[in-house]
């Protein structure tokens, strides 16, 4: 990280290295937190960074907030106007992960109650290249932990706390030797994988489970919604998806933020099909990749410009 580099806390611009809080604080023991994660896509022809749905992540960042009491000052016309500026002190030529994070910052660990607490907003801005290798297919591995349940935990939004779940996934999943987790719902039916919604194909139709499968609403699973329908013609089917369905898919792909467009080529060492990325994956990825770093006319609506 450049000695440089620039974050947001306590209402303004501090050093990276000057973004603390105490030991006391409520989020730290409690996960109360919600967080966003927004990519900055640098575009070397452009020789411009395009940040994509700036505006979305925000909504869902606050629709968060209301369900944690988190109660945030300004607005997100006005947090993604401090977001540009940031992202302009820093001047990063290359891509970024944005990581907006609102939580009870009251620095009193024995109190659950909510309403009583004081929240606070950061931001933070690092590089970030891939998260997962998108070039080639990767392997996954069914978790043996499953996906909290919404009356459990709120599940469309990303508390901090919910992510323990899927730390322990991923984390079970890499020291097995796959690349990723694919987690079921309490009832065996799929919901996502660790950080990413799940696509299947077959026979010609895309299926992904429904909100009411516990998964995130991903802001790319609804961005590959819409490009599925504008180039392929193709309407995505939500519905709820059996373990079993997975091994015999045509194909199969992963979406999100950080994973972008991912091809999954196995899971619990069956292949998907022949094991290769699939034709409608490949054509999506490049259409993915277009509309993210403002490559793609028809939705540069989608981009911030920086
Ligand atoms: C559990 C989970 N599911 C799905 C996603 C994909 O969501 P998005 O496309 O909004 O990044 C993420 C990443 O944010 C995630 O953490």
């Amino acid at each position: 990280m450049k000695e440089n580099t620039w974050a947001y806390i306590g209402g303004k611009q501090v050093k990276l290295v000057d973004a603390k809080v105490g030991i006391m604080t409520h989020a730290l023991h409690y996960g109360t937190a919600v967080f966003e994660g927004i990519r900055g896509n640098w575009n070397n022809a452009h020789n411009k960074m395009y940040v994509f749905r700036l505006r979305e992540h925000y909504e869902r960042l606050i629709r968060g907030c209301s369900i944690l009491r988190i109660n945030l000052p300004y607005s997100v016309e006005e947090y993604c106007q401090i977001t540009i500026e940031l992202l302009k002190k820093n001047n990063f030529q290359e891509d970024v992960y944005i990581r907006p994070l609102a939580f009870k910052g009251a620095e009193m660990v024995a109190n659950l109650k909510l309403h009583e607490l004081e929240d606070e907003f950061a931001l933070i801005i690092l590089p970030f290249g891939s998260y997962i290798d998108n070039d080639k297919p990767i392997r996954c591995q069914t978790s043996s932990w499953r996906r909290p349940e919404d009356a459990i935990m709120p599940t469309g939004v990303k508390i901090t706390g919910l992510y323990t779940t899927s730390i322990l996934a991923k984390t079970e999943a890499v020291m097995a030797g796959y690349d990723e987790a694919i987690l079921l719902n309490n009832d065996g039916t799929v919901s996502e994988g660790s950080g990413e919604n799940l696509f299947m194909i077959k026979d010609g139709i895309i299926s992904t489970p429904t909100e009411t499968d516990n998964c995130l609403l991903g802001i790319t699973r609804d961005s590959v919604i819409e490009l599925a329908k504008k180039y392929f013609n193709k309407n995505v089917v939500q519905r709820r998806i059996h373990r079993s369905e997975l091994y015999l898919a045509d194909e199969i792909f992963l979406t999100g933020t950080a994973a972008h467009v991912t091809s999954v080529g196995e899971l619990d060492n069956r292949k998907i099909s022949d094991g290769k990325i699939g034709e409608f994956t490949k054509n999506l990825q490049k259409r993915y990749f277009d509309t993210v770093t403002g490559a793609n006319s028809d939705y540069l609506n989608w981009c911030t410009k920086i």
